[in-house]
């Protein structure tokens, strides 16, 4: 029986504590958005104030190619101003983007104590984690949004420890996604004059995890955010959205893609993944490539899946701006911590914006 989404005692255990998510709470019957998922004005998303981000995605298969310059040019300016661009020919089969979508459907769609075994106190393992919202105890106002995290070591504890619903697709999703993943990096360490060895680039993409978002259908979505302003912590995101819409990143500087501050759409583009450059480039580059601030619009139509890859180094790596770009730039924006610190700041707050970043400033 779901009590009162009116208390927010009784919301917060059955959505938060109980493992229901918002999912259970929307299969309850639900014709309003309950105060806890209403948002402050200044965090709701005007649809339709928001441009559409025009820029094509960017042909993956020229790199190495006779058009590799002009390719590293595209990924170079896009990781500089917006820190988004989406790619094609990315090395990722369709159908299995197609499969990962479905997959992700069919496991949320799956009885809540299914899903619940995984929640953070509960789970049987570290590295998987079944959850709602992103920090609910700390969160003014809640996200409308459930998830599963996976954290990947091999592929012998993947396949022993992962949700089998869900496992197979998310394991291949990762094998196919990181040689692109690798070359991006390649690119953008190679415009910043240094000669990126395999070895720096391991260290760079030494952790991997794969998340399975779902943004259940809203009442009203101009009062809630399936995901507040935020940027990932990580290396490189990857992330498959489907055809629903409602990403949106903010333009960080005046630039080609529009002016500072202006928030656009990253529209869905059938079988296109979308990469946004994390905080760890940003510290790298010292300043140069941005992590991008992105947030999510909900839905009263349909439920939104989105799938995303995080890459990000071992957390006892010792993160720093890199000495080449220091040295041209005369000066460091960030200074040298280990990676553990930085998350255990990251994950202990609330989304608010690039607000992450303070904790490497110099
Ligand atoms: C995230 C995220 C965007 C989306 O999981 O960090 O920003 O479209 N997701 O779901
Ligand atoms: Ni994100």
């Amino acid at each position: 029986m779901a009590p009162s989404f009116d208390d927010g005692n009784s919301l917060f255990n059955f959505v938060v504590r109980d493992g229901n998510g918002v999912k259970g709470m929307v299969d309850s019957g639900l014709s309003t958005v309950p105060q806890a998922y209403m948002q402050p004005p200044i965090e709701r998303i005007d649809k339709d104030r928001a441009r559409k981000h025009g820029q094509p995605p960017i042909d993956l298969s020229k790199l190495g190619g006779p058009e590799h310059e002009e390719v590293a040019k595209q990924i170079v300016r896009a990781s500089e101003s917006l820190g988004f661009f989406q790619v094609v020919n990315h090395g990722v089969p369709v159908d299995l983007l197609e499969s990962l979508k479905d997959t992700a459907h069919d496991f949320f769609s799956l009885p809540a104590e299914k899903k619940a075994v995984y929640r953070a106190d509960v789970s049987p393992t570290p590295l998987v984690k079944y959850g709602t919202s992103f920090v609910p105890q700390k969160e003014k106002a809640l996200e409308w949004k459930d998830y599963i995290s996976m954290q990947y070591t091999n592929d012998a504890e993947a396949l022993q420890n992962w949700p089998e619903e869900i496992r197979d697709v998310s394991l291949e999703y990762l094998r196919t996604s990181m040689s692109m993943v690798r070359n991006l990096l390649q690119v953008l360490l190679e415009n910043l004059g240094v000669k990126p060895e395999d070895s720096m680039i391991d260290v760079l993409v030494d952790k991997k995890m794969v998340n399975m978002n779902y943004y259940p259908t809203c009442p009203n979505p101009d009062f809630t955010v399936g995901v507040g302003r935020h940027s990932d912590m990580g290396t490189l995101t990857i992330l498959l959205q489907d055809g629903i819409g409602g990403l949106y990143v903010k333009i960080e500087e005046d630039s080609e893609f529009g002016k500072k501050g202006e928030w656009v759409e990253i529209p869905p583009v059938p079988s296109a993944l979308v990469i946004n450059v994390g905080d760890m480039i940003q510290v790298l580059s010292n300043g140069k490539y941005k992590s991008a601030e992105h947030r999510v619009r909900t839905t009263s139509t349909k439920s939104r899946v989105s799938i995303p890859v995080f890459t990000m180094p071992n957390a006892t790596a010792k993160i720093a701006p890199l000495p080449e770009v220091v040295e041209k730039d005369g000066n460091a924006l960030y200074k040298e911590f280990i990676l553990a610190d930085y998350m255990k700041n990251f994950f202990s707050n609330a989304h608010d914006g690039k607000k992450s970043l303070d904790f490497a400033k110099n």
